[in-house]
C-alpha cells in the first residue's frame, strides 16, 4: 500500500500514520518528524532548517526534495510507504509525481483527514502543555495554519480535481477515524 496523508496541522496524520504503519507493515515516512531529526542531530540541514519551523513556514522545496529522494532509495519503501506532510504545495506535488513516476510507484490513495479548524486549535494547544514542540505556539500554530491554506489547500484541490482524493472524517476518537481510513483505503470489492 502507497499512502499519502494530507491534513491541516493537528488533523491526526502522525497518530493515524503510527497506527498504519503497523496495520500496513510498511514504514511511516514524516517529512515534519525527519526535520525534526536533523534539528536535533545539529545537522548543517537542521541548522538551517529549525528557524523556518520554528517561525511555522515551509522549509525549501530543495531541501525536502533531497530528504525524500535519500529515503525512498532505501529498500524498506518497495512494499509501499504512508507519507505523511508531504507534498504541502503544487511543486512538492510534481516532484512526488517525478519522483513516483521514476521508481514506477505511483500512490494508491491520497487520503485527507477534515478536521474544523477549532478542533486543530485545541488538539494542538494539548500536545504544546504535554510536549512542547517548538512550533505549537500561538503564533506559529496561526502560521502553519495559513501555509496550509495558502499552499497546501491547492494540492488537495489539485488532487480532487484528478480523481485522486480520498476524504476522511477526522473528527471522533482516534478508533473511530482509524475504521474510517481502513474503510477508504479498502480495495473495491467486485460486484457479483
Ligand atoms: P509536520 O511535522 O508535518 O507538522 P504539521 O503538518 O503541522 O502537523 P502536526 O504534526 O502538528 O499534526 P498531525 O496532523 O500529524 O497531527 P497529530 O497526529 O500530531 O511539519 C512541521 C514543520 O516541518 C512544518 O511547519 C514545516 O516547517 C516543516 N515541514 C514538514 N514537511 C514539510 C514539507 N513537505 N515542506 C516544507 N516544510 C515541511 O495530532 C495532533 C494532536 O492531536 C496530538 O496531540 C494527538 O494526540 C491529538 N489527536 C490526534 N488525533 C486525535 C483524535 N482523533 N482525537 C483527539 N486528539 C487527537
Ligand atoms: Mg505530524
Amino acid at each position: 500500500m502507497r499512502l499519502v496523508l494530507l491534513g491541516a496541522p493537528g488533523s491526526g496524520k502522525g497518530t493515524q500514520a503510527t497506527r498504519l504503519k503497523e496495520h500496513l507493515q510498511v514504514p511511516h515516512i514524516s517529512t515534519g518528524d525527519l526535520l525534526r531529526a536533523e534539528v536535533a542531530a545539529g545537522s548543517k540541514l537542521g541548522l538551517e532548517a529549525k528557524e523556518v519551523m520554528a517561525r511555522g513556514e515551509l522549509v525549501s522545496d530543495a531541501i525536502l526534495l533531497g530528504m525524500l529522494e535519500d529515503r525512498f532509495s532505501r529498500d524498506d519503501t518497495r512494499n509501499g510507504f504512508i507519507l505523511d506532510g508531504y507534498p504541502r504545495n503544487l511543486a512538492q506535488a510534481d516532484a512526488l509525481d517525478a519522483l513516483l513516476g521514476r521508481l514506477k510507484a505511483p500512490f494508491d490513495f491520497a487520503v485527507q483527514l477534515e478536521c474544523p479548524t477549532e478542533m486543530l486549535v485545541e488538539r494542538i494547544a494539548g500536545r504544546a502543555k504535554a510536549e512542547g514542540r517548538a512550533d505549537d505556539s500561538p503564533d506559529a500554530v496561526r502560521k502553519r495554519l495559513e501555509v496550509y491554506t495558502a499552499s497546501t489547500a491547492p494540492v488537495i484541490d489539485y488532487y480532487r480535481q484528478h480523481g485522486q482524493l480520498t476524504v476522511v472524517d477526522g473528527v471522533g476518537s482516534l478508533d473511530e477515524v482509524f475504521t474510517r481510513i481502513l474503510e477508504a483505503i479498502a480495495p473495491v470489492k467486485e460486484v457479483g
